[in-house]
């Protein structure tokens, strides 16, 4: 048996960014239009004029101050509201492998290592932009990676379930290492027309190199113990999918062919499912709270972090001790945890215990218990 460790990450940040009040102009002239448009109905009675939305409640609720995009051109034209991506032919990288080669290649820096060294990529995201051949292939291709590739789909939960899948096969010895990539295009599948949901989501890929420690070569963190678990439940629910054009409507601009989510039953139901699947991972692994030095947690909400923070430690959270990243990136699915941990994980010294933990759709969670080693 062999131990596991992050030996890098790698953030790939798209270069445009849409603020509150860019994302609340454009949807309150969407709605201003749409109710122009719909004013005989709405006066009829037979529909509901749509309500504007506010910068001061996306912050309040969310903590969200703004999000980086692949393309903000179409999401804030109250015509379109949605992004609008080049078509790539098929001779071309796709848009997904194209970032997560970027923090992939950034992952590798950091270890010291090059792709010689890597065994495996696994493609760990909410959405694949194809049906197939697998994006994780592509990306082993472009990165001229021997061995093998999978993609793996947990939604939010996609890379700790990712790094789980990795670090049990660095363990048993099958492979010497794997890059986990999730690169996720988040404004493809948000409803930007639906005021509860429009701030919600940002793009981003992070990528995660899991090795042998035996072949780190600077500091890094050992991965202890990976904890995955995932309970049924149509709280969070997209219908998108290959049977689409087989179903009477199935082409039509359906509401359910986007990200849809009952929020409050998700905050009541996940954030105790989180608590306690934290709580009873430390406890079988012997950490107790005053051995945590840190908490890099899922970037949806900061009212959940903010709860979820205070139930693992016992306390408030000091200041650093819970890194947010949310504000800047709003919620990036399976990334945010990831760059939560790249952006702020170097300053723990030698012997220090962290845990990562993403939760979401299915409903799923994943923790990873990390001690850094210098
Ligand atoms: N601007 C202004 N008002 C808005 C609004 C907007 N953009 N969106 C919703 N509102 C209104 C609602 O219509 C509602 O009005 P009502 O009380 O008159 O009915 C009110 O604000 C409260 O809405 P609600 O949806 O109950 O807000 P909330 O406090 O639950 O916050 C979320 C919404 C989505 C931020 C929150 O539920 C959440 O984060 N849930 C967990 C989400 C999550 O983690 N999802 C995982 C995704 S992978």
């Amino acid at each position: 048996m062999f131990t596991p460790a992050i030996t890098g990450t790698g953030v790939f940040t798209p270069s445009q960014t849409i603020t509150n009040a860019e994302l609340v102009a454009a949807f309150n002239a969407y709605a201003d239009k749409t109710n122009a448009e719909n004013a005989k109905a709405i006066a009829a009675g037979e529909m509901e004029p749509l309500a504007h939305s506010s910068e001061e409640f996306i912050l309040k609720a969310s903590g969200i101050e703004q999000r980086y995009v692949m393309d903000k051109s179409g999401v804030l034209n109250p015509e379109v509201m949605h992004p609008l991506l080049r078509q790539r032919g098929d001779d071309e990288p796709s848009i997904m492998a194209e970032m997560a080669l970027d923090a992939a290649k950034k992952a590798l820096a950091q270890a010291g290592k090059t792709v010689a060294d890597v065994d495996t990529v696994i493609c760990a995201a909410s959405n694949m932009e194809r049906a197939y051949p697998a994006l994780a292939i592509e990306i082993q291709d472009l990165l001229g990676i021997k061995g093998f590739a999978f993609d793996m789909n947990v939604a939010c939960s996609s890379a700790t379930f990712g790094i789980q899948a990795a670090a049990d096969m660095v363990r048993s010895g099958s492979i010497r290492s794997a890059l986990v990539v999730n690169p996720e295009i988040c404004s493809g599948h948000l409803e930007w027309r639906d005021r509860d949901c429009h701030f919600i989501f940002g793009d981003v890929a992070t990528a995660t190199l899991i090795e042998r420690s035996e072949d780190a070569t600077g500091a890094y963190f050992e991965i202890l113990s990976t904890r995955c678990a995932t309970s049924f439940s149509n709280n969070i629910r997209n219908n998108n999918g290959y049977l689409r054009r087989s179903r009477p409507d199935g082409v039509e601009d359906r509401r359910d062919m986007q990200f849809m989510q009952n929020g409050r039953k998700v905050f009541k139901e996940v954030l105790p499912m989180v608590s306690q699947h934290i709580a009873e991972h430390m406890e079988a692994e012997g950490v107790s709270n005053t051995d945590l030095k840190r908490l890099w947690l899922h970037q949806a909400n900061k009212t959940m972090n903010d709860f979820i923070g205070k139930k693992v430690l016992g306390r408030t959270p000091e200041a650093g001790e819970q890194p947010n990243i949310l504000q800047d990136y709003a919620n990036t699915s399976s990334a945010g945890s990831i760059i939560a941990f790249s952006k702020y994980s170097d300053d723990l010294s030698a012997g220090d215990l962290g845990l990562i933990c993403s939760f979401g759709a299915g409903y799923s969670v994943g923790s990873v218990i990390l001690r850094r080693v210098s």
